[in-house]
């Protein structure tokens, strides 16, 4: 079965309360309920991670090393523009990865434009919102499934 990682970085845990206007009235509890009952005729299993110390994205990263099944769904956040290191765990473990972000970052600061997670990902979705997030699941449901 295969066992989809849905990461989320700093601040994300604000959701549905941080500037509304750009990320959305929902909160992460309710991106996770739309998830599970979406793909529940599915044959995914998830695990939702959210954090704001970079070593537990890490770690959970980190856990996956050597094993089958295995697929991520990053926001990464901030980090995104910022953080080598976890670039460097995703390409260690070797599993697909999408990379999502809530906004277009492109339509934004200059300094939002650049990630270095991308050249890891299989795919970058922004500025869809949550839908990013179930079309990342469906992609990697779709591609990966019979890994
Ligand atoms: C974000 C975009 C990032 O630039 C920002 O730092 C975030 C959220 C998004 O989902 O649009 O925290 O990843």
């Amino acid at each position: 079965m295969l066992h989809i990682i849905i990461l989320n970085g700093p601040n994300l845990n604000l959701l549905g309360h941080r500037e509304p206007h750009i990320y959305g009235h929902e909160t992460l509890d309710d991106l996770q309920r739309q998830i599970l009952t979406s793909f529940s005729e599915k044959d995914i299993e998830f695990s939702f991670v959210q954090s704001n110390h970079e070593g537990v994205l890490l770690d959970t990263i980190h856990e996956t090393l050597g094993k089958t099944n295995k697929a991520f769904v990053i926001n990464a956040g901030a980090w995104t523009h910022s953080s080598i290191a976890l670039a460097d765990a995703l390409r260690a473990v070797k599993h697909p990865v999408i990379e999502v972000h809530l906004s277009n970052v492109h339509a934004r600061e200059s300094f939002r434009h650049h990630s270095f997670i991308a050249p890891y990902a299989v795919g970058v979705i922004c500025g869809l919102g949550l839908y990013g997030y179930h079309a990342a699941v469906e992609y990697l449901y779709q591609n990966y499934r019979a890994v």
